[in-house]
């Protein structure tokens, strides 16, 4: 029986995590302890037997693999032996050799899940330190893709480009998504359509590219080709840069994950 103890794992992302792992069946509620310092349990009802400690020693002392998932700001407050345990981090902007020199073990994995775990949507790339071993690596990239797709990378400085990409991604989304609506309403659209029709809109358009055989340059290719109105927004939001904002804005995530 190996024994998965989540620090932070009530928490936000812990919780979208775990709850599809659980009911997935890949992770047993029996051998799952969740750490906290304010003692909630919320958002696990479904699993009685899981454990849920305020005393992270407590929990390193029963787990075999320790998944930490705490705010960046909060890890200082982190002093652990976890000597000869796996230890997974989806941390951003805390680096494997940091992460190494402060639990003592050599069994690192850092991976970089996003908000769409709970539905089963994330994109999560992992990457493992050399003193993982083949089943380290079969373990974390089973337990990210219970709620989502994975990926193995080579580099930490890969992660920190994909923690701005994929990781800060369905906020990027959400800031378009936000811009489409404030337009709308700015035109006359009552708030509550506007909301409803930009939902809509980012479902269906996801949907159809996530399983469209061509690219989405192709699309927007084949859009502009065609000449009609869409060709007219496309150009005037190209011609108006709109590339630009969006690399700059992936650029400066990039840089907060890899500077800490
Ligand atoms: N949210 C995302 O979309 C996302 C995506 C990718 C990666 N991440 C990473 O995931 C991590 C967690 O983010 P989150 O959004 O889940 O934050 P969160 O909702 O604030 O969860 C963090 C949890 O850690 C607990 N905690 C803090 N200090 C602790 C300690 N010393 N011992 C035990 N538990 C402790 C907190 O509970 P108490 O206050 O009760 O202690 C809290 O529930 C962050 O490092 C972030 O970089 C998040």
């Amino acid at each position: 029986m190996t024994t998965l103890g989540v620090i932070g794992g009530t928490g936000w992302l812990g919780g979208a995590l775990l709850r599809p792992a659980l009911a997935k069946g890949f992770v047993a509620p029996a051998d799952l302890i969740l750490s906290s310092r304010s003692g909630k349990t919320a958002g696990f009802e479904p699993w009685p037997n899981i454990r849920f400690v305020t005393d992270n020693k407590s929990l390193a002392a029963q787990a075999d693999i320790v998944i930490l998932s705490v705010r960046p700001e909060d890890f200082d407050a982190l002093d652990l032996d976890l000597s000869g345990k796996l230890v997974i981090s989806v941390m951003a902007r805390v680096p494997a050799e940091t992460l190494l020199a402060r639990f003592k073990s050599e069994r690192i994995i850092r991976a970089m899940p996003n908000a769409c775990a709970e539905q089963g949507l994330s994109f999560t790339p992992w990457l493992s330190a050399p003193g993982t071993n083949t089943a380290d690596a079969a373990f974390a990239d089973s337990f990210f893709a219970c709620s989502g797709r994975t990926t193995k990378l080579s580099t930490e400085s890969e992660l920190d480009y994909f923690t701005a990409l994929t990781g800060s991604g369905p906020a990027f989304i959400a800031a378009f998504a936000d811009v489409m609506i404030r337009d709308a309403i700015e035109n006359g659209v009552a708030p509550d359509v506007a909301d409803v029709a930009v939902r809509q809109l980012f479902l269906g358009a996801s949907t159809w590219i996530a399983g469209a055989a061509e690219t989405p340059a192709d699309t927007v290719s084949t859009f502009t080709e065609y000449g009609g109105t869409t060709a007219a927004g496309l150009t005037a939001m190209y011609a108006a840069g709109v590339a630009g904002p969006i690399s700059k804005g992936l650029a400066a995530a990039k840089d907060k994950a890899a500077k800490g």
